[in-house]
């Protein structure tokens, strides 16, 4: 246990491209200069992850997510550093790495088109040289935590989206890989769907102790599934810690609006200022608003608080969201959130 199964260090990807001018005159000028245009898409990032854990690794579009994992899964090379994965560089060996590693792209599915579904498992149990006995152990385990059996006849095309998603996370499985990449698993899906896959990700991860990396937009699957986040932007890794702590140290402001039943007199706004100077206090009109962290108050201390002051007719109260920290964290960077 507690043993790292991946490690990236100083890991930088650049893709190099041919520049491209517009017009014919553009084109002619291409056929005799070769200028190229260096992109980098991930910009020496280090971390390492333990066996058994569940990290999201997220960023707004282009940050680097896929990139990453590509490297991961051996599908792309660094231009710099070392990823190692499972005690192997995957790009180096990719034959080795296949076994060892599960991928799930939300997008696009790893299935045979044509083939009924169960005999895509027969398949796939021959390929990953699955004993019988393991075989039958994990399809039995799958048929109950993704309910395969409602689907496991009918042809891949004819799959909705949501059982195609449980049938591609059963097939990235059977191998019983140590690591599992999931990119946008739950994405286009309905919120019934979307958890009964979060179950059976988390029921896997119990089991096996399967190590998942996990790329989405969808900050409920990550507050649903993973304790740590890796936060990357324009190819830098710009946060990695815990969910928890993210949320202590930027997520603790809470807001409650309350509407009073009358205008209050000045007296009356200058003794609700002095409650707390830790409370940011605002009234316009019949309208009151404190701002607090909660380190520093609980709801219900700031409502009794001030309803013992005042005659309140309506509360209505809004706490910083998950999804409002990483959205001030993506525009500021992490030291100006
Ligand atoms: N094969 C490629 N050739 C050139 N640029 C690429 C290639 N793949 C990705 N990029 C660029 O690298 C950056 C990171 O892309 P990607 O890893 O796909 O981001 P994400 O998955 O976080 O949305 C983007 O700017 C993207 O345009
Ligand atoms: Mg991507």
């Amino acid at each position: 246990m507690n043993q790292n199964v991946i490690e990236l260090t100083n890991v930088r990807k650049e893709f190099v491209s041919t520049k491209h001018y517009p017009g014919f005159k553009g084109a002619v000028k291409g056929l005799f200069t070769k200028e190229t245009e260096t992109k980098v898409a991930v910009d020496d990032i280090s971390f390492s992850i333990e066996e058994g854990e569940m990290v999201g690794y997220i960023g707004s579009n282009g940050a680097g997510k896929s990139t990453t994992i590509k490297m991961m899964s051996g599908i792309l090379t660094p231009t710099q550093g070392t990823c190692l994965v499972n005690g192997i560089e995957p790009y180096k060996n990719r034959k080795v790495n296949a076994k060892n590693i599960g991928v799930v792209f939300g997008q696009r599915t790893q299935l045979w088109w044509d083939l009924p579904l169960s005999e895509t498992y027969t398949v796939l149990k021959e390929i990953y040289e699955v004993s019988d006995e393991d075989f039958k152990e994990r399809m039995n385990f799958f048929y109950e935590v993704l309910e395969l059996e409602e689907f496991i006849h009918n042809s891949v095309r004819t799959l909705s989206l949501g059982q195609r998603m449980r049938a591609d996370l059963a097939a990235a499985l059977l191998h019983n890989p140590k690591v599992l990449y999931l990119d946008e698993p739950t994405i286009g899906l309905d919120i019934v769907v979307k958890d009964r896959i979060r179950q059976a990700i988390r029921g896997i991860n119990e089991k096996y102790n399967t190590t998942v990396i996990l790329t989405t937009h969808d900050l409920g699957d990550i507050e649903e599934l993973c304790k740590r986040i890796i936060i990357i932007d324009a190819g830098k890794k710009i946060y990695d810690g815990t969910l928890l702590d993210l949320k202590r140290s930027y997520g603790g402001s809470c807001n409650i609006h309350f509407e009073m039943k009358e205008i209050p007199s000045a007296e009356k706004i200058q003794s609700i200022h002095n409650i707390s100077d830790k409370m940011g206090i605002a009234v316009k009109k019949k309208t009151l608003s404190v701002n607090f962290n909660k380190n520093d108050f609980t709801v219900a201390q700031v409502i009794g608080k001030i309803m013992a002051d005042i005659e309140v007719t309506d509360v209505q109260i809004k706490e910083t969201e998950l999804t409002d920290i990483v959205k001030r964290i993506y525009q500021n960077g992490v030291e100006a959130v």
